[in-house]
């Protein structure tokens, strides 16, 4: 067992802690504020090779693995969980997706664009009553013949009103349960989809999240991904990486407030020293020193098994579900070591602890992680 980085990603992760304390830094604390999405920055993302990272460079992508992926993941994520979101979802949820279940025709239109970052991509699974209970689905694609048409509306979309393609998930044939439903590749311009209002946002506010409207939207049949019925299974292989990368912005958003909280504890000074030589204040920093520690080696032992082509399912439930814990608890600490001056936005530890919130819900709540670990525990 090596757990050791090799030099190439070494690399790779210096050059994403680069870009994000040079490029992300400056303007975070403003787009927090202004809930505005950092569109400039998106493509100079593109230009590093963030939006396709794992993606084969015959497809536009960078052709790098999943530890590259988790390095790039937690750097952008300390500084800024905005960014690695719009990262995160275009790479694993909607590039993901495309390369390994996606026709060639499919890969050529849609995958060389989503890849090299030229345009952006959306995952559209939850609904307004179905979020946790995937197999829920009320948006219909009805088959015509040729083409599909799709009902319905979709909520909470990352990337909602940035994005140009969409993996929209939808019921074909509602008695068949989760075989009856399919994914289709949607267009922003197909008529009679409408992007509805953006949220407002606890954390994560530069990211775009919207409810989408799909009224009688036409869809060619060889816009659906995969065989008839392939939808459900489609959804849950692409969520379990999509897991990792949530695990891994979990990982970022914990560490960069240790960072933050480590440093202040050295400046700060109360009872006539820097308050790191207080042994309340050391003992939370060693706690969370180990508990970074231990998040990083099982979000690194998913994106291992990944690339190892191993089963994923478990670890990466078992890694988002206690990195994302880890994150929440952690910055709640980092506030607290600021004391009064993590409570004020310009210490970015109070943002990063709003960010941290969304790592327990989104791509399945900590409640659906434990669904998913108890069920290879019991299986096993
Ligand atoms: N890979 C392949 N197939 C899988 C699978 C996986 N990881 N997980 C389940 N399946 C298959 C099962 O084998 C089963 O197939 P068969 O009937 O052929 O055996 C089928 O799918 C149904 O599985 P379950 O019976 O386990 O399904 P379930 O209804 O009990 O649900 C669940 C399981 C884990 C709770 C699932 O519904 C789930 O993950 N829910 C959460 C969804 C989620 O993450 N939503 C977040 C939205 S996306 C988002 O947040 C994006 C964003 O913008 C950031």
């Amino acid at each position: 067992m090596n757990f050791n980085l090799t030099e190439e990603h070494k690399m790779i992760r210096d050059a994403a802690r680069d870009f994000a304390k040079t490029e992300l830094l400056p303007g975070v604390i403003e787009r927090d504020n202004q809930q505005q999405f950092p569109k400039e920055l998106v493509k100079k993302m593109a230009d590093l090779g963030f939006m396709g990272i794992m993606v084969d460079p015959k497809y536009g992508g960078s052709g790098m693995d999943t530890i590259s992926y988790v390095l790039i993941m937690e750097e952008l994520s300390k500084i800024d969980a905005s960014a690695s979101v719009i990262v995160s979802v275009n790479n694993s949820l909607v590039c993901y997706g495309l390369e390994a279940f996606g026709t060639e025709e499919q890969k050529q239109k849609y995958l060389t664009k989503l890849a090299s970052g030229e345009k952006i991509g959306a995952f559209c699974l939850s609904e307004p009553e179905a979020g946790s209970d995937a197999t829920s689905q009320k948006t219909t694609a009805e088959d015509k013949g040729d083409h599909y048409i799709i009902n319905g509306t979709k909520n909470w979309i990352t990337n909602g009103g940035r994005a140009d393609f969409y993996l929209v998930v939808a019921q074909t044939h509602k008695e068949k349960g989760h075989k009856g439903i399919n994914v289709f590749i949607v267009e922003k311009d197909m008529e009679g989809f409408h992007v509805g209002p953006k949220e407002d946002k606890l954390g994560i506010r530069g990211s775009d999240t919207h409810t989408l409207q799909f009224n009688d939207v036409k869809v060619p049949k060889e816009n659906r991904i995969g065989e008839d019925g392939f939808g459900f299974k489609f959804a849950m292989k692409t969520l379990s990486g999509g897991r990792i990368g949530i695990a891994a912005q979990a990982l970022g958003i914990a560490s960069g407030a240790y960072e933050l909280a480590l440093k202040y504890s050295k400046e700060r000074k109360a009872f006539g020293t820097e308050i790191c030589n207080h042994q309340a204040i050391a003992f939370k920093l060693a706690d969370m020193h180990t508990e970074i520690e231990a998040a990083r080696l099982l979000v690194m032992k998913s994106a291992f098994d990944k690339d190892q082509g191993e089963n994923y399912d478990t670890s990466s439930a078992i890694a988002k579900l206690y990195a994302s814990k880890v994150a929440m608890e952690q910055t709640v600490e980092a506030v607290q070591i600021h004391g009064g001056n993590g409570f004020v936005k310009e210490y970015h530890v109070e943002r990063l602890m709003r960010d941290a919130k969304i790592t327990q819900i989104y791509e399945g709540t900590s409640e659906i992680q434990k669904i998913v670990i108890s069920r290879s525990v019991l299986r096993n």
